[in-house]
């Protein structure tokens, strides 16, 4: 079967109910999605020179600029404000390092199997950053923000949306994201600092408010007690400074991967990443089918 698709002849081929579109004709190259935004605003570069967000990387930016100050000027295209210097700051030393936490434990087993394999077992550490433990800023801040459109969507304030949706999850069986930690039941002490130093450079404003009222609300529904973690508050403080919602999850990663990197040189010195392996085969039992010689 033929069909004319933005004015060309293409094929349709059925698979079950996926329809493939395949050009008619050779030597036509493929498109998917929209091309009309074919732009780039974040570098360019000539024979004698490359620009990064307006700048000459030579002449103003290497030697010129703290990296946490270039980190904000990449992503957001300005310089930062000191205030949102400084909480940037903030956030990126307090989600670095944590010790042997699983994102580092799969970075030191990787180079321990694969000494030359650096990359490898950097990729194997940020690989783990997911939303349950390391990377969950992103599902947090997101959390955060579907709040905030409830409030204004059902015409209330942020403490009634909270709580209306602290109920929903709970319906849902599932965790609040931002809140609980096992080590810091008592309240996680990076979180409190990171608010803390919100408070001080007055940048707080709605997030930080909606991570409040959850905090305020959540030990009453859910029935226990849930403190603020880092990866609630790295969203709230650093959403309210101005950091853009869709790049969130860029903090932690970048944060790990400093401490990775601390962890992959001290494994290459002095590797313990055997010694992880064997005390989980020994912590692990197996409880699987014998086999038919036993
Ligand atoms: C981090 C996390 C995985 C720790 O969970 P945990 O190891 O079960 O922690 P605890 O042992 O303290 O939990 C005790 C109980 O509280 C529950 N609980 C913990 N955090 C919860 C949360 N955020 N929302 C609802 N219930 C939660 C657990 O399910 C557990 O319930 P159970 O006894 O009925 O099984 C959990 O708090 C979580 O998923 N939080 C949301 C994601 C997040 O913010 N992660 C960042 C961590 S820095």
């Amino acid at each position: 079967m033929h069909m004319q698709l933005d004015g060309r002849l293409r094929r349709v081929i059925s698979f079950g109910k996926r329809k493939v579109f395949r050009y008619a004709k050779k030597g036509i190259d493929m498109r998917i999605g929209k091309q009309d935004q074919a732009f780039t605003a974040i570098a360019t570069s000539d024979a004698d020179s490359i620009t990064v967000r307006g700048h000459n990387l030579c002449d103003e930016l290497i030697g010129g600029i703290a990296f946490t100050d270039y980190f904000w000027l990449l992503v957001i295209g300005e310089h930062p404000s000191p205030a949102q210097r400084k909480m940037l700051d903030a956030c990126l030393v307090a989600i670095a390092e944590h010790g042997l936490v699983p994102s580092v434990q799969a970075a030191r087993m990787t180079l321990a199997a694969g000494p030359d394999a650096w990359q490898g077992a950097m990729a194997a550490g940020l690989l783990g950053m997911g939303s349950v433990v390391a990377g969950s800023s992103e599902t947090a801040g997101r959390f955060l923000a579907e709040v905030m459109a409830k409030a204004e969507a059902d015409g209330t304030d942020i403490e009634t949306a909270a709580i209306a949706s602290l109920h929903s999850l709970k319906e849902r069986r599932e965790k609040v994201p931002g809140l609980g930690h096992p080590q810091h039941s008592a309240g996680d002490p990076r979180a409190d600092k990171l608010l803390e130093i919100a408070d001080e450079l007055d940048i707080s404003g709605p997030y930080i408010e909606t991570l409040r009222a959850l905090a305020k609300h959540a030990p009453g529904i859910i029935n226990r007690p849930l403190p603020i973690n880092v990866s609630g508050a790295i969203p709230a403080v650093i959403l309210d400074a101005g950091w853009p919602l869709e790049a969130l999850k860029a903090v932690p990663l970048l944060a790990r991967t400093a401490g990775l990197a601390a962890h992959l040189y001290e494994e290459s010195m002095r590797s313990i990443g055997f010694i992880m392996s064997h005390k989980a085969d020994i912590a692990i039992s197996y409880d699987g089918k014998t086999s038919k010689r036993d």
